[in-house]
């Protein structure tokens, strides 16, 4: 009998294992997240015909995979303190909403909070850690976004911790988002605390360099704030500068390229924020520019940083798999910016080949100055091979 119990021990204890070691997240996740554009109007129809979108649009094609319900699903626990989705919203219930994203090729994420209270004063998991992330397994659910309203005293990481070792017992391997808005610097204690991702600020706003008291901005604040956590992130665990703001008619299409060249620039994680069901043909093609895209997903998994700063213009730099790099010229101003660059100035002494990436050509090497224009609020974005 000894014997018997040992090896039921034995095998239980590698089965945890296991999921511990399970590898995901190792390019940042893509997909989308019906925050930014829909907040609390979420409904079931709603998310499968985002899932249909993401498919239709290319958008799969292209490398999205989740599809993400934020807060505003939950409304209550039932007496065993189960979880219960609004079956006004969701009268087929989350498994079978799960379901149908999995049957178009999919994976299906879902948000909550650390604290007793989500952001929009929907239960959170507090006290109910073990019981959500085993309700979420058995739902299919491939990626928890986490929050951090109305956590009290709660200590940050400890509270995060308690979450992923709450997913690691269901035995699902579900990405673990941790949206703690950088209070308590996650980028220090993320990767320990199993976070997949970790947001570095407060909310991204649907504009350039706007803010509000309550700590939310436009992306290029965050951008701002990226700078110096390169060394964090990496395969599995990246810096979370927030979801994207492309399509949402905050910024027009130069911003839109600005905004979605930086974040892969950063290696960030691709969330998609707008309405997929509706968008312009320039949007969907900045959004599923495939050559940039790689440069978010290179399997080297670095982060991008500044290394030059001269007011309005800057130069952002990514290193890649095979020596390669990537260079982001950013014009910060009203104005457009002609350029003329001298590698070397920049400390890139080999000789690369040089591709622009929105322009889709390859347009000469580093032997040469590189010389353009760049629009306002705009960028130019090139690849660097050996
Ligand atoms: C916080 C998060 C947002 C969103 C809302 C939902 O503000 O940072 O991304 O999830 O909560 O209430």
């Amino acid at each position: 009998m000894k014997k018997i119990i040992l090896l039921l021990m034995v095998l239980f204890s590698s089965v945890i294992y296991a999921q511990e070691n399970v590898k995901i997240a190792l390019t940042p996740p893509m997909g989308w997240n019906s925050w930014n554009k829909f907040g609390c109007d979420v409904d079931e129809n709603m998310i499968k015909e985002m899932a249909d979108a993401m498919v239709n649009s290319g958008m799969k094609d292209a490398g999205y995979e989740y599809i993400v319900i934020d807060d505003c699903w939950q409304v209550s626990r039932d007496s065993l303190g189960n979880i219960i989705a609004d079956t006004e919203r969701f009268p087929s219930g989350i498994k079978a909403l799960a379901d149908y994203v999995h049957s178009k090729g999919l994976k299906f994420g879902i948000y909550s909070d650390a604290g007793m209270k989500t952001c929009q004063g929907r239960p959170g998991s507090r006290g109910y850690e073990y019981q959500d992330a085993r309700t979420y397994a058995g739902w299919g659910v491939d990626y928890l976004k986490y929050d951090w309203c109305n956590h009290s005293t709660q200590n940050a990481k400890a509270s995060y911790s308690l979450m992923k070792n709450a997913i690691v017992k269901s035995g699902r391997p579900i990405v673990f988002s941790i949206c703690e808005w950088g209070t308590n610097k996650p980028w220090l204690w993320g990767k320990e605390a199993g976070g997949n991702l970790w947001r570095t600020t407060g909310d991204i706003l649907n504009c350039w360099d706007c803010t509000t008291d309550w700590g939310g901005m436009g992306w290029i604040k965050i951008l701002d704030l990226q700078n110096g956590l390169e060394s964090y992130a990496g395969p599995g665990h990246w810096n979370d500068p927030d979801m994207l703001e492309v399509g949402n008619g905050g910024l027009n299409d130069t911003e839109c390229i600005a905004h979605f060249s930086l974040w892969c620039m950063l290696a960030a994680p691709l969330m998609a924020g707008n309405d997929l069901r509706d968008m312009s043909e320039s949007i969907t093609e900045i959004l599923t520019n495939k050559e940039v895209i790689a440069i978010d997903q290179d399997v080297l998994g670095k982060q991008g940083y500044k290394i030059r700063d001269d007011g309005d213009f800057e130069v952002w730099y990514k290193p890649m798999e095979s020596e390669n790099i990537a260079i982001c010229f950013l014009n910060r101003s009203t104005n457009a910016k002609e350029i003329n660059i001298d590698w070397n100035s920049l400390d890139i002494k080999n000789n690369y080949k040089i591709r622009d990436l929105w322009k889709k050509k390859d347009v000469g090497t580093t032997n040469e100055k590189f010389s353009g224009t760049i629009e306002p609020h705009g960028v130019i974005l090139l690849k660097l091979t050996n």
